[in-house]
């Protein structure tokens, strides 16, 4: 998989790549990962990517020539499956979305700033809007690394069989059940018997049980039940 990131700071994007697991995917060749600052596709002295809103209003807008340089110089060199608005008002990211990208070839993650892109970017080169929350932060980097971070994870052969993706919460629409580690006890605190007894068809039920248990009081949501 290739992801292409297109932002004016592309700072913020480099150290998540850089440790840990999609440090390694990227060392195993699972994915690659492109930066591209906007700034380099701008021809004016200045290197301005923003400029102020036509009908005026407070905040500036991110013009659509050094935008669409980029995003069409990427086109010309290979086919994007999808080209991503990193926005507050875009569709809420979830799971299910994370693992239907994992599963594409090419994508191009654009970040907002500012008061975001003149529409006309969204209206042209946009394929889809992704929201990681309602609330608004100062730019669509972080974002994208949540996106990237979520999706990465889910490419086969990024983590291994003891970390496997499959149990994680929300894979199933439930949240992941309890988990503990040695000591068996401490301070007087134990770990459920039923986890140290062996019985892996009952371990099994447990978990299952206590991940619904869990939704239910955290996400009745997940469970149509809001
Ligand atoms: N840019 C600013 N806020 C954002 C959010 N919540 N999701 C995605 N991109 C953003």
């Amino acid at each position: 998989m290739r992801i292409d990131i297109i932002t004016v700071v592309p700072d913020i994007l480099t150290s998540p790549f850089e440790v840990s697991i999609l440090k390694r995917a990227i060392e195993k060749g699972l994915v690659e990962i492109h930066l591209h600052n906007l700034r380099d596709y701008v021809t004016d002295n200045y290197k301005q990517i923003d400029d102020y809103q036509f009908g005026g209003g407070a905040g500036m807008v991110m013009m659509i020539e050094p935008i669409d340089k980029c995003i069409s110089g990427l086109k010309a060199e290979r086919d994007y499956d999808e080209i991503i608005y990193m926005t507050p008002d875009g569709e809420r990211f979830n799971q299910r979305m994370a693992n239907s990208l994992s599963l594409k070839e090419n994508i191009i993650l654009l970040c907002g700033h500012y008061k975001g892109v003149d529409q006309r970017v969204r209206d042209h080169f946009i394929t889809r809007e992704i929201s990681i929350g309602d609330y608004v932060l100062s730019g669509g980097e972080l974002a994208a690394a949540v996106v990237c971070d979520s999706i990465i994870r889910l490419i086969p052969g990024v983590l291994g069989n003891e970390t496997s993706a499959l149990t994680d919460s929300f894979q199933d629409d439930l949240l992941a059940p309890p988990v503990y580690t040695r000591p068996a006890e401490y301070n007087g605190w134990k770990v459920p018997g039923i986890l140290t007894s062996g019985n892996f068809p009952k371990i099994e039920s447990w978990r299952e049980e206590q991940s619904y248990l869990r939704t239910k009081k955290l996400r009745p949501d997940l469970l149509g039940e809001d």
